[in-house]
């Protein structure tokens, strides 16, 4: 049974990302993960400082998140999308976790022998969409990490999730079944 960390990169009371976090933690919980769905707020950073990390090294926070990383095959991320890009919590988390490096292990460990599936709600049409695609390139390029190539994408948020949380959409339905199954998939494949 693969082990699934799953995410928002909103830690907002109401948040659509964490609403997909929760819908995703569900749907593979159904399909037989083992699902530890976290909330960022408990793993609050401050903005990446490289004095900061001189003087006091990378928080406690950001090696509890590596620490948990490495105890999963996969992960699913769920993001706001800012102007165009993804979310800045997002960035500022997986940046300080760029900076911890365990012995014995490849760098950058955390993103390294993994899984990642990728979503993304918004109140527009486009769902996100842009903002994935610079998350993308900051996972791939930056942190050398594998990325399923179909993406959670989700439109028109007020619309989107029926009162117990489940997409109204049957297509919108469909591309998150297929996401996660790949996410299961290639997550037993890494364990
Ligand atoms: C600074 C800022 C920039 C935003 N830019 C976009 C955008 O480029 N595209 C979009 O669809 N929504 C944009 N939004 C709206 C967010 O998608 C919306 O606030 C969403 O609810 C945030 O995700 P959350 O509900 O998970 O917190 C922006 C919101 C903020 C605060």
């Amino acid at each position: 049974m693969p082990k699934i960390v799953v995410l928002a990169g909103s830690v907002r009371a109401g948040s659509w990302n964490e609403k997909l976090a929760a819908a995703a933690a569900r749907a593979l919980a159904e399909k037989g993960a083992d699902v530890s769905h976290i909330s960022l707020k408990d793993y609050a950073l401050p903005l990446y400082d490289a004095d900061l990390q001189t003087r006091s090294g990378v928080p406690d926070a950001a090696k509890r998140l590596v620490d948990l990383f490495l105890d999963h095959q996969g992960v699913f991320v769920a993001s706001p999308e800012y102007n165009a890009s993804f979310a800045p919590l997002l960035k500022n988390t997986f940046d300080w976790m760029s900076r911890e490096n365990r012995e014995g292990l490849p760098p950058l460990p955390a993103f390294k022998r993994r899984v990642f599936a990728l979503g993304a709600v918004t109140s527009g049409a486009m769902g996100g969409y842009r903002g994935l695609t610079q998350l993308r390139q900051m996972m791939e390029l930056g942190l050398g990490a594998l990325v399923l190539p179909q993406m959670a994408v989700v439109p028109n948020a007020a619309e989107a999730f029926d009162e117990g949380g489940r997409f109204a959409n049957p297509r919108t339905a469909g591309v998150f079944d297929a996401v996660l199954t790949s996410l299961l998939d290639v997550s037993e494949r890494m364990a």
